[in-house]
């Protein structure tokens, strides 16, 4: 049997830079759910299609294929056919993939296929309902939080670093604004599973963050 460790948490929360140390260390694939919701609102941004349009977005589900590939241990999302591990890594399409996420056929659109990757595999799965409803039973649940300004102050550095121009308090904005959409959407909310291990990592390195989580998987 695969052993699944689920790691939920707000946006900026640090779950991918944890996710990806802790698989590596264990030896586990790192399946980064965030990307494959990012890539689907990719594809309704570039078909200037709006969530509210049920009927075209269900229609473009259709049309979609999303797909997995690891290149050195890296994942990278296809969207049909195409790398678009890059291009989604926008604000933009982070708040798309907030808007659309909330959908009911978006969310069944990728079920099947995160399930398939933790049923197959050891896996550290990082979202915001793997815990709840993607991996129900995963032998290891992660809620990974951290204040709203330590996550905004996070961000603003790494898109600081990579040349990107922004603003601190619009990220804030941001972050809480796509915070109080993935909490309170109807399907899938955000929110911590009843098994889940509270982790606020405000006032820890990320060293002693996957510390904790190896010593929890031991
Ligand atoms: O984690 P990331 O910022 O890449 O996720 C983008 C958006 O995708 C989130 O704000 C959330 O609305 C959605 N998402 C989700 N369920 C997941 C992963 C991401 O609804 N398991």
């Amino acid at each position: 049997m695969s052993y699944n460790i689920a790691i939920d948490g707000p946006a900026g929360a640090g779950k991918s830079t944890i996710a990806k140390r802790v698989s590596a260390e264990l030896s586990f694939i790192y399946v980064d759910t965030g990307a494959m919701y990012r890539a689907i609102a990719l594809y309704l941004l570039k078909n200037a299609i709006q969530p509210e349009d049920l009927d075209s977005v269900k229609y473009a589900l259709g049309e979609i294929e999303i797909a997995i590939r690891y290149v050195g241990g890296e994942q990278h999302v296809l969207l049909n056919g195409e790398d678009v591990s890059g291009q989604i890594r926008t604000e933009e399409v982070g708040n798309m993939a907030s808007k659309s996420s909330a959908l009911p056929c978006v969310r069944e659109k990728l079920l099947e296929l995160q399930q398939k990757l933790a049923r197959e595999n050891d896996v550290v799965m990082d979202g915001r309902d793997i815990g709840t409803n993607i991996l129900p039973d995963a032998q290891l649940k992660i809620y990974l939080t951290a204040s709203v300004d330590t996550r905004a102050n996070r961000r603003y550095k790494e898109l600081l670093e990579k040349g990107t121009d922004c603003d601190l308090e619009e990220i804030k904005k941001d972050i809480e604004q796509r915070d109080y959409q993935d909490m309170h959407r109807e399907v899938a909310p955000l929110r911590q599973a009843a098994d889940a291990v509270y982790l606020d990592s405000s006032d820890l390195t990320i060293d002693q963050v996957v510390e904790k989580i190896k010593s929890l998987a031991k």
